[in-house]
């Protein structure tokens, strides 16, 4: 489906792009044949990346940013346009979270999270729309969301809440900056291990539990998102707008009052049952 060219003549710029799913993305945009700079908090990690992303594509930079900082997004996106003629692509990614007993948040852990996810997509999204229609250049914007953002989620509160913002971001913005050729979509995954997110979310004596409550009993992976991110981040995605793409192998439509059915006995035993309970004619 791609060829090298596939993203050729982008210039992407990835939040939280020096590990984890970030990186995965931003390397396969590479190899696409995008320009891709990569931001982060982490110095170590940018230095890293960026040696890795430039064996791809010696065009690909790291720069130094908390997407918190208003004022810096915008000097830091402003230059980063200058120097590559333009930036066309956006990929929010940047996030935060932890699991907390809600009654146990202290607010400046809320805002925290809110910060880096809701007002870090914000000062991101709207100066990399501000350069754009100042430009007249069309542009493509991806969040990264969770399958927890239409419905919430126990224990991790700040982000339910800063996702659920991000999801009205995307759809709003869809519809309002469709008339400058700027369209937004977002991919919600399920659990993707990264050395990152594992750390903070995956506690070890739970993960079997969780992967053999998932409907394919595997996580999904790095290279899966990617490949689904540079296909929205692509011209092929050209008519997408507004959309918020799941890829969790079915973890989120493991609901209702029959899903358990489908994890608790094998099929074999599952029919039997099935055939004991048929009327007899
Ligand atoms: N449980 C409860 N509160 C927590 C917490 C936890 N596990 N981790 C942090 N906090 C609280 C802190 O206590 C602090 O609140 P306080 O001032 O009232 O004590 C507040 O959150 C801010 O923490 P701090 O460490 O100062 O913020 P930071 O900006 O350095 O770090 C985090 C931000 C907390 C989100 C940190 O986990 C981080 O940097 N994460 C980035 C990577 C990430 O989480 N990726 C998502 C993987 S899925």
């Amino acid at each position: 489906m791609f060829t090298n060219d596939t993203l050729e003549n982008k210039s992407i710029l990835v939040t939280g792009g020096g590990s984890g799913l970030g990186l995965a993305m931003s390397k396969r945009f590479a190899e696409l044949g995008a320009n891709v700079v990569v931001c982060g908090r982490t110095k170590q990690k940018l230095d890293k990346a960026k040696v890795e992303l430039c064996a791809i594509n010696p065009q690909c930079q790291a720069v130094e940013l908390d997407v918190r900082d208003y004022e810096k997004v915008g000097q830091v996106l402003t230059k980063l346009d200058q120097e590559m003629g333009g930036i066309n692509g956006l990929v929010n990614n940047a996030a935060g979270n932890f699991y907390c007993s809600s009654e146990d948040l202290s607010s400046n852990a809320f805002q925290t999270v809110v910060d880096i996810v809701l007002n870090g997509s914000f000062n991101c999204t709207q100066h990399f729309g501000k350069l754009a229609i100042a430009a007249k250049r069309p542009g493509v914007i991806l969040n990264i969301l969770t399958t927890y953002t239409p419905g919430g989620s126990p224990f991790v509160l700040p982000s339910a809440c800063a996702k659920a913002g991000v999801y009205a971001l995307t759809r709003s913005l869809a519809v309002e900056w469709a008339e400058y050729g700027i369209r937004l979509n977002a991919i919600a995954p399920g659990p993707i291990p990264t050395e990152g997110a594992w750390a903070r979310l995956m506690p070890k004596q739970f993960e079997e539990m969780f992967k053999n409550g998932l409907p394919l009993k595997r996580f999904g992976t790095p290279e899966e998102l990617a490949n689904l991110a540079s296909f929205l981040m692509s011209d092929m995605a050209s008519y997408m707008n507004g959309e918020c793409v799941t890829l969790d192998g079915a973890e989120s439509l493991m609901s209702g009052m029959f899903h358990q059915l489908a994890n608790t006995l094998p099929r074999k035993e599952l029919k039997k049952v099935f055939s004991q309970m048929r009327p007899k004619k």
